[in-house]
């Protein structure tokens, strides 16, 4: 499904809201919420929504548990740290336990995080490992959380984490595989600007080459995804939706 909305500040908007509902469909269903957040600078407007009395008032933090899509491989204090993006827009401005916040540690070396992670989602999530909801964002050359062109992971089919390496600094980062990502019961993506257009219409309408684009790797086995993308972000698309 894709929603389109005239501005990013729509889409932001929209995931907030989806998270709002997903939220409490999780904790009235299971009694928690699991939820991977994205990374890079898109999602911080949704984030800070989030944080907002209009929307936080909504959502039962008590019962919340926060995962990351991808964390880069650098201290959680660093101006690049995913975790540190999402703490300063919205974690530490709603009342969600310390101990729910589940980080990828990016200070340690990237294979020992990943495995350190793989535990964390098994343990805190059971066998299988689903996550309520995955947020992930699209990168200009395809890439999803920090599975990028080229690099084996988009193939991973055991493992719910591994060390990845992007081609642009940080280079050396920790991400959630596919098998983790297809296993949620919603995955939704936030894609905004003119630079993802060509982007985001290959993805969706082009030959399927995950390799070469890993974002179409992302197909949850029984759950849905959404795409919210603004008016500039779809204007390649043949097909559009109404937002
Ligand atoms: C990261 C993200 C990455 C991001 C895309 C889009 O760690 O950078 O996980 O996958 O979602 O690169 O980034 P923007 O939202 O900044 O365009």
């Amino acid at each position: 499904m894709i929603e389109i909305f005239d501005e990013s500040d729509g889409v932001a908007r929209a995931v907030a809201e989806d998270f709002v509902a997903c939220a409490a469909s999780a904790i009235s269903e299971r009694g928690r919420f699991s939820v991977a957040l994205a990374g890079g600078s898109t999602p911080r407007t949704a984030y800070e929504l989030l944080a907002t009395p209009a929307f936080a008032t909504r959502v039962g933090w008590d019962r919340v548990h926060v995962f990351w899509g991808d964390e880069r491989s650098v201290p959680p204090t660093d101006a690049q740290s995913n975790y540190r993006m999402a703490h300063e827009a919205l974690l530490h401005r709603v009342p969600i336990p310390a101990g729910q916040v589940w980080r990828i540690e990016g200070e340690r070396e990237p294979v020992e995080a990943a495995a350190e992670y793989e535990i964390i989602l098994r343990t805190k999530l059971g066998q299988p490992a689903i996550l309520d909801l995955v947020l992930l964002g699209l990168g200009d050359d395809g890439h999803t959380a920090s599975i990028f062109p080229g690099q084996p992971v988009v193939h991973e089919a055991i493992r719910l984490t591994a060390a990845a390496s992007a081609p642009k600094p940080p280079v050396h980062r920790v991400t959630l595989t596919p098998v983790a990502i297809n296993a949620a019961r919603r995955v939704s993506f936030m894609v905004s600007g003119s630079n993802k257009a060509a982007t985001l219409a290959r993805v969706l309408e082009g030959p399927r080459m995950a390799d070469r684009l890993p974002a179409q790797i992302v197909a949850p086995i029984a759950g849905d995804v959404v795409w919210f993308v603004d008016r500039a972000a779809a204007a390649g698309l043949r097909t559009t939706a109404s937002g």
